[in-house]
C-alpha cells in the first residue's frame, strides 16, 4: 500500500479493491468451449483506472468470442494490446516506454500486430500511427466491438484505426470475462464517459459523453457474479451520482427494475438498492462519488443496507474555494465539508478517502495550507495524491498558466502525503481492540501464512490463515496496526 502514496508509480488506481500488482500485468482468459480456436494468441496489459481494467475484460470477451486464445507471454503473441491511460504525463510516458519494449516481439515475429487501446489511443488518434512505427492498430474506448474488423484490416497491411466516441455504447450485452481475478471481488461498469469539465482533466476528451448502462443488465451481471462465487462488487463510473436511467428508455419498451410508473428516473440510489438486494452476503462498493452531485438519498440507502459498505471515496482535489472554482469542480470548501458532515450524520463509522492535486495553476502557499487544514479537519482514512500535470486540450491548459514550479508542486505533495500518513496511522490506531467483519480476498503479500481482506470501512486487515480461504467472511479482533494495514486475530462469535 505504501506505493499508493508515491506519485512516481506508473499508474493510476481508483479503488483499493483492485490489487495494485495487476497494474501493467498481463491478463489471461480461456476461450469459451463453444468457440473454435483460430490458432492465434493475444496478449493484453492494462494501465490506468479501474474502468480501464473493466474495459480490458470486455475486450478479452470480444477476442475470446472470435476464437482467439490468450497468453501471458507476449513473446508468443500474434496480437499485443496495451490499454492505456492519459490522466497525467507520467502515465503516458510509461506506455511509450512499454511500446518500445514490445519492439522485441515484432523482431521475433514479423506477423505480430500491436494495438493501442483506451484513453491514449483516443487522445492521440492517428498521431500514433504516424509517429510510432510499431503501432498497427489504434482503438478508442467506444470502438472495442470493431476489434475483429480492425485486426483483419491490420493483417492486410492497412493501418487500422477507430477512435469514434459514442453517445450510447455501454457494452451492456457483453458479459466481461474476469481476468486475473481472485474470484471474490469484481468491477461492474455502470456509466461510461463524463459530462463534467473539471479544468485539469483529460477524461471528458478521452471517454466522451456520459451515458448510463441499463440497470437490468447491471443487476443481471451482479447476479451472475454472485452465482459464480463472487462476494463483492464495485460499481464503477467517473461520477456514479449522476447515474440515471430515464423514462425515454422505458418508452422504448425496455424492462426496468422497480421503475414505478410515476418515477421519472431510476437514479444511483435506486440502482444501489437493486444491487444490494441481489444477496445479503454480497458486499457492494462504488467509485467515484462527486461532491457536487452526492445527495442524501444515496447516503440513506447505504445506511439502510448492511451489505452496502460504509465507505465513500469523495475526491476533494483542493481545500481552497478559489482553486476549486478554477478547477471547475462545482463546489466550495464549505459545500464539501457539508457533504462530509452529511456522511458522518447519516452513516456513523463511515470510512472516507479522497483525491488531492497539489500545485494546480496559480496555487499560492496559503491556498495549499487550506488543503492541509481540510485534511486535518476531515481525517480521511486514505488518499490518492498527485502533483498537477498539465494535459493538452483541457480547459486549464487553455486558460491558466501552469505556473507553480515543479519542485514546489512536489514539496507540497510530500507535505500532504505526510499529513495523510499521520491521519491514517491515527485512525488505524483507533481500530485496535475493535471487532470487525472481514471478507477474505487473498494471501497476504508478505507471507503465505497470512490472509488479507477488507473490513466494511475498506481497511485492509491481515491475519493468520488458519483454515480460512478467499471468499469467506471472518470476524477479527484488531490487535495491532501500521499506517496502511490492520493486524487481526480471527475470533469465534
Ligand atoms: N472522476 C473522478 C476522477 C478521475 S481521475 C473524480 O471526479 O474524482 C482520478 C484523479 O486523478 C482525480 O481525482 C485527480 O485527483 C487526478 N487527476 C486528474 N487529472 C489530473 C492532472 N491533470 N494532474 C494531476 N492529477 C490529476
Ligand atoms: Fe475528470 Fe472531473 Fe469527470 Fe472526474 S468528474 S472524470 S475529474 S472531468
Ligand atoms: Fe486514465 Fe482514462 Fe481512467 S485517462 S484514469 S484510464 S478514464
Amino acid at each position: 500500500m505504501s506505493e499508493l502514496y508515491n506519485n512516481e508509480v506508473p499508474f493510476e488506481l481508483k479503488t483499493k479493491s483492485l490489487d495494485e500488482t495487476l497494474q501493467g500485468k498481463a491478463l489471461e482468459k480461456v476461450r469459451p468451449t463453444h468457440v473454435k480456436s483460430n490458432g492465434k494468441k493475444y496478449y493484453i496489459e492494462s494501465y490506468g483506472c479501474a474502468m480501464n481494467f473493466a474495459d480490458s475484460e470486455v475486450v478479452a470477451s470480444i477476442l475470446a468470442e472470435n476464437g482467439y486464445d490468450s497468453t501471458k507471454d507476449y513473446n508468443e503473441a500474434d496480437l499485443v494490446f496495451i490499454n492505456t491511460c492519459s490522466i497525467r504525463d507520467k502515465a503516458e510516458q510509461t506506455v511509450r516506454k512499454r511500446l518500445q519494449h514490445f519492439k522485441s516481439v515484432k523482431k521475433r515475429n514479423k506477423a505480430a500486430l500491436v494495438g493501442v487501446l483506451g484513453c491514449m489511443a483516443e487522445r492521440l488518434k492517428d498521431k500514433f500511427l504516424e509517429q510510432e512505427q510499431l503501432v498497427d492498430m489504434v482503438i478508442g474506448p467506444d470502438a472495442y466491438r470493431s476489434i475483429p474488423t480492425l485486426i483483419a484490416e491490420a493483417e492486410s497491411g492497412q493501418k487500422a484505426i477507430n477512435v469514434l466516441l459514442s453517445r450510447d455504447e455501454t457494452y451492456a450485452d457483453i458479459s466481461p470475462v474476469r481476468l486475473a481475478s481472485n474470484g471474490v471481488n469484481a468491477f461492474v461498469s455502470i456509466t461510461r464517459g463524463c459530462d463534467n469539465i473539471c479544468s485539469f482533466c483529460v477524461v471528458p476528451q478521452t471517454r466522451g459523453r456520459e451515458r448510463s448502462r441499463n440497470p437490468d443488465s447491471i443487476v443481471a451481471e451482479v447476479q451472475d457474479l454472485y452465482n459464480n462465487g463472487y462476494r463483492e462488487v464495485t460499481l464503477l463510473g467517473q461520477n456514479v451520482d449522476s447515474y440515471r436511467w430515464s423514462e425515454d428508455e422505458k418508452i422504448r419498451g425496455k424492462k426496468l427494475i422497480d421503475l414505478k410508473d410515476t418515477d421519472e428516473v431510476f437514479n444511483f440510489a435506486n440502482l444501489l438498492e437493486a444491487v444490494a438486494q441481489v444477496a445479503s452476503n454480497l458486499r457492494v462498493r462504488f467509485s467515484t462519488s462527486h461532491p457536487k452531485d452526492m445527495q442524501d438519498d444515496v447516503l440513506y440507502t447505504i445506511a439502510k443496507y448492511k451489505n452496502i459498505c460504509n465507505f465513500v471515496h469523495l475526491p476533494v482535489q483542493s481545500g481552497n474555494s478559489e482553486l476549486l472554482e478554477r478547477m471547475n469542480r462545482g463546489y466550495t470548501r464549505a459545500y464539501y465539508l457539508d457533504r462530509i458532515a452529511a456522511i458522518n450524520r447519516i452513516i456513523p463509522n463511515c470510512g472516507l478517502s479522497t483525491d488531492i492535486i497539489t500545485g494546480f495553476c496559480g496555487e499560492t502557499e496559503a491556498q495549499h495550507e487550506e488543503t492541509i487544514s481540510l485534511m486535518k479537519e476531515v481525517k480521511f482514512n486514505m488518499a490518492y495524491m498527485y502533483f498537477y500535470s498539465e494535459r493538452p486540450g483541457t480547459l486549464a491548459a487553455k486558460r491558466y498558466a501552469d505556473d507553480v514550479p515543479e519542485e514546489v508542486k512536489k514539496r507540497r505533495l510530500s507535505e500532504v502525503i505526510s499529513i495523510q500518513k499521520m491521519n491514517s496511522l491515527e485512525l488505524n490506531k483507533k481500530q485496535v481492540g475493535k471487532i470487525v467483519e472481514v471478507l477474505i480476498e487473498k494471501s497476504s503479500k508478505k507471507s503465505e501464512a497470512d490472509l488479507s481482506g477488507r473490513d466494511d470501512q475498506n481497511n485492509m486487515v491481515v491475519f493468520p490463515r488458519g483454515n480460512h480461504k478467499p471468499g469467506d467472511y471472518v470476524t477479527c479482533e484488531i490487535v495491532d496496526c501500521s499506517s496502511n494495514v490492520l493486524i487481526g486475530k480471527v475470533i469465534n462469535v
